[in-house]
């Protein structure tokens, strides 16, 4: 993944004679506009070579370095498996959340919202399979009693104790957290961590079918934690024991099931796309046959390039979201009367289920239960995706920088107002006006930093992926202006103050 640009600027000091000349030669509308807004262009003189050179070492370092994520429970060694997201980083995460219930739910017509509880009813897991068969086949080494997933595990690689591991046959891991709930903590009161946020959509579908009165196709969105006990949680956020999902189940007639699935492949592929991740570094995967859940019709998973460092390009590339075609499976397995098929053909009759999941169906005057296709993606690999994605190392004039060029509406924080001279209170006070009316104003994150120089500030909102830099100089006091730098081209333009707000919207878009 190697991408050189350079790109060389004229130098121009403050082009207040091009202003002059412009408002004397007139122009139509736009133009009125345009200069109403951009006082003047201050192009520097950039020599720029780029590099996107980025692997998870660089990320994670990055992360910890300016607080976008760290280890969980750090102060007492860390838990293994999960992660605090920092100031950054929980901007980061809401921002990408954000930006696909906006997608999903808002620009829509077919989907709802919900929230379920994470803590959820043994009995929801035991109809799922979950109870049965969400497990992991486990390994233990018999020389240096270490436990892997055995297909994660290469049996010849070098043992702490010496030569290669001596392995066990594998056996099957239950991957839920499983507690109790209440005073008792007897086999009565089991309840179990959600390992996915699935469930809690097709428990509802009547509930929320009965309360919208909606008609097929429809959907149902949900955001939230999900817990598996992985057996070998590595690779930072990759792969957690504590993480998030976004999961779409759409409910869809029998027989247009496979059009749906179709269709929720390249939605979902263009919506990382539309965000900004290089086609390069998205993959669309069809599970062959035999990959196949034994529940699932057909299933595209789209694997983003994680790890970029592997010789093999195949090994690259893992799984950012995972788009099936579940039939009604889940359904049959939930309704009134229904059963759950598992793997080996066994047939387990639900006994407990107290409503019939079923949807009439006007046109043929019958009781139908419904196929689904679920695309389900990770909030915490998305994140990931889009941090790699966006790093980029560039050398400026021999000077170096990191860059997030991170799509605006992911930014963590969109504007940062700086002072050029932070001892100078009149230039002090106009920037933090300047922060807070933004900040009302557009409810944009917009903050105000002056403890440093003015090219180290730029740096640092550089590394964080600030798309915009206000600067407050000694001309401002004079001229109500200010400049705004681009973090990209690193270009600069000279903005009236009142023309700010409507300016950065133009560029911000949906923030
Ligand atoms: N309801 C279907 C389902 O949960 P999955 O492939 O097991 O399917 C969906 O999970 C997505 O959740 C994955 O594509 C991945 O992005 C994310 N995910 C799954 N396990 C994860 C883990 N241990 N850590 C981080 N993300 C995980």
């Amino acid at each position: 993944m190697s991408f050189q640009m350079s790109a060389a600027a004229v130098v121009q000091q403050r082009q207040w004679l091009l202003l002059l000349s412009m408002k004397l030669s007139g122009g139509g509308l736009l133009q009125l506009q345009r200069r109403q807004i951009i006082i003047a262009t201050q192009q520097q003189p950039i020599h720029r070579r780029e590099k996107q050179m980025v692997d998870l070492e660089k990320i994670i370092s990055l992360c910890k370095r300016r607080g976008f994520i760290f280890q969980g429970s750090d102060q007492y060694g860390g838990l293994q498996g999960t992660w605090d997201y920092g100031p950054l980083g929980v901007e980061l995460k809401n921002n990408v959340k954000r930006a696909w219930w906006r997608r999903i739910v808002y620009e829509r017509d077919d989907m709802e919202g919900l929230d379920c509880a994470i803590m959820m009813n043994r009995l929801v897991l035991k109809y799922s399979g979950h109870e049965e068969t969400f497990s992991d086949p486990m390994v233990d080494c018999r020389k240096c009693k270490k436990r892997f997933r055995a297909d994660q595990v290469d049996p010849n690689e070098k043992c702490a104790e010496g030569d290669k591991h001596d392995l066990t046959e594998p056996r099957p891991f239950n991957l839920m957290f499983k507690t109790t709930v209440g005073p008792v903590a007897d086999d009565n009161n089991i309840a179990y961590l959600r390992p996915e946020t699935a469930q809690g959509i097709f428990v509802n579908f009547k509930n929320v079918l009965d309360s919208t009165n909606r008609k097929l196709p429809f959907g149902i969105a949900q955001i939230g934690k999900s817990y598996r006990n992985e057996i070998t949680p590595r690779n930072f956020i990759f792969r957690v024991r504590e993480f998030e999902q976004m999961e779409i189940e759409f409910f869809v007639k029998p027989g247009t099931d496979e059009e749906w699935h179709k269709k929720w492949v390249e939605d979902r592929y263009n919506w990382y796309v539309s965000l900004g991740i290089k086609p390069e570094n998205l993959r669309k995967y069809e599970q062959k046959k035999e990959e196949l859940a034994h529940y699932a019709k057909a299933t595209v998973d789209l694997l983003y390039r994680f790890f970029p460092e592997r010789e093999d390009e195949n090994k690259q590339f893992d799984e950012v979201e995972g788009i099936a075609n579940r039939t009604d499976f889940d359904l049959q397995c939930h309704t009134k009367g229904g059963k759950l098929v598992l793997a080996d053909g066994r047939e387990i009759p639900n006994q407990h289920a107290v409503n019939k999941l079923t949807y009439f169906d006007h046109e043929t005057n019958q009781h139908i239960l419904p196929y689904v296709v679920e695309p389900s993606a990770g909030v915490d690999r998305a994140t990931l995706a889009f941090l790699m994605d966006s790093y980029f190392e560039e050398t400026v004039k021999d000077d170096q920088r990191i860059v997030l060029r991170l799509h605006p509406e992911l930014a963590p924080i969109k504007v940062a107002v700086l002072p050029l001279k932070k001892n100078n209170e009149a230039i002090r006070n106009t920037a933090i006006q300047i922060k807070n009316t933004l900040m009302k104003k557009s409810g944009w994150r917009t903050v105000y930093d002056d403890t440093a120089g003015i090219g180290k500030l730029y740096r640092r909102q550089d590394e964080i992926g600030t798309p915009f830099c206000v600067t407050v100089d000694f001309d401002t006091l004079e001229d109500q202006s200010v400049t705004v730098r681009d973090r990209d081209t690193m270009s600069q333009e000279r903005v009236k103050i009142d023309a700010l707000q409507e300016y950065l919207a133009a560029k911000l878009g949906n923030c």
